[in-house]
């Protein structure tokens, strides 16, 4: 079976098939880092205009990559929630009318729950029950798999998500967006144990909060560069050396990795997985894999780094998934749920 995957939930603009949620033909991901960079952040209604730019390009490219034809597509499935509204609408409106049009069954599937099936394109794929850490610009939860579409969420952050937290302190010290990729390098060379970083303590077991940490980066700058708490955040990056600005961005990193690597812990030696996944674009983070990998005693599972970011394979993958155990969406009565947790299941059909 050949799914179309398509995926416009935030900045990326994707679309992919893959075969028997196993074998990836097509991935074309057409990202809109360039254009949000000049703002430092994603711009929500900029991103909406970019994805109609660009949408039926990017599927067109999906099909020829995989050199399939309309005929040859099994089926369609599109991320509906949660992410951007303007963002989804215009990814599930596509989807919609290319269903109605070649009269292929529509599966939504959701984004968070899609960013953990990358990991069933690897050649081995995960066991249930799957433990997985997801973590992302816009997520940051850990989520028990017991099988496909029945999962428990354990815990999840209270406020800011770890990747929102790694493009804010990137802001603070000067870095590009986004934050996560130019953090890890500056971090190389830093010095993880210049600046000591508090990690909050939650009442849930495996909750997570990282806007404290992002504030302690904030005072801890201020109190570097010599000026106090009232001093604008905006003007601290140029105020910054670079061993200051390589050290804050290695002991920042420190911190939050070893903050998710001490819930993913906790939560493995309660619940006894048989697979640990790690999903979505903080899953790029090389230093979370190589932690991750020495606390936990059975192979930690990734995908690639473009399959850990927002990507549309993952969405087929998913699909596929549900294809096999649920009735297609009606074309007509598709609406986008922009912010659908996860809690609340997405297989109830
Ligand atoms: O999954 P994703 O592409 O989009 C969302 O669904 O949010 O994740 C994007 C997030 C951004 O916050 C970005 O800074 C972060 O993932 N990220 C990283 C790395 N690569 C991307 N964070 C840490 N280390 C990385 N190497
Ligand atoms: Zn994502």
């Amino acid at each position: 079976m050949k799914i179309l995957g398509i995926e416009s939930s935030c900045d990326e603009t994707a679309a992919s098939i893959v075969q028997d949620g196993r074998i990836l033909l097509s991935n074309v991901i057409n990202s809109q880092i360039d254009i949000h960079t000049v703002y430092g952040g994603v711009v929500p209604e900029v991103a909406a205009r970019s994805h109609i730019e660009v949408i039926n390009p990017v599927i067109n490219q999906a099909i020829a990559e995989a050199n399939l034809n309309w005929d040859d597509v099994d089926a369609i499935a599109v991320t509906y929630a949660p992410g951007l509204v303007g963002s989804l609408l215009i990814g599930t409106l596509a989807a919609r009318t290319l269903a109605i049009l070649k009269n292929k069954p529509l599966y939504p599937v959701h984004h968070v729950e899609a960013h953990v099936y990358a990991n069933f394109l690897n050649k081995i794929e995960p066991k249930f029950p799957i433990l997985a850490l997801i973590v992302s610009g816009g997520h940051c939860q850990i989520v028990l798999f017991h099988d496909h579409g029945d999962y428990e969420l354990l815990g999840q952050t209270q406020d800011d998500a770890v990747g929102e937290a790694f493009d804010k302190v990137a802001k603070i010290i000067g870095l590009p967006y986004p934050g996560g990729p130019s953090i890890a390098k500056e971090a190389k060379n830093g010095n993880p144990l210049a600046y000591k970083l508090p990690k909050s303590k939650l009442s849930g077991k495996y909750d997570f909060s990282f806007s404290g940490l992002k504030t302690a980066v904030l005072r801890a700058v201020q109190r570097e560069v010599g000026v106090d708490f009232t001093f604008p955040s905006t003007g601290l990056a140029e105020l910054l050396n670079s061993t200051q600005r390589i050290d804050f961005a290695a002991s920042f990193q420190r911190t939050a990795i070893e903050t998710l690597v001490e819930k993913t812990k906790l939560a493995f030696y309660d619940f006894n997985p048989k697979s640990v996944v790690i999903a979505g674009g903080v899953a790029a983070n090389q230093e979370l894999r190589r932690i991750l990998s020495e606390q936990i005693p059975i192979p930690i599972e990734y995908a690639p780094i473009d399959l850990c970011t927002d990507n549309a394979a993952m969405v087929a993958t998913l699909g596929y998934y549900h294809a096999q155990k649920k009735k297609p969406t009606s074309p007509f009565e598709l609406e986008v749920i922009p912010s659908l947790s996860m809690t609340k299941t997405t297989w109830s059909s």
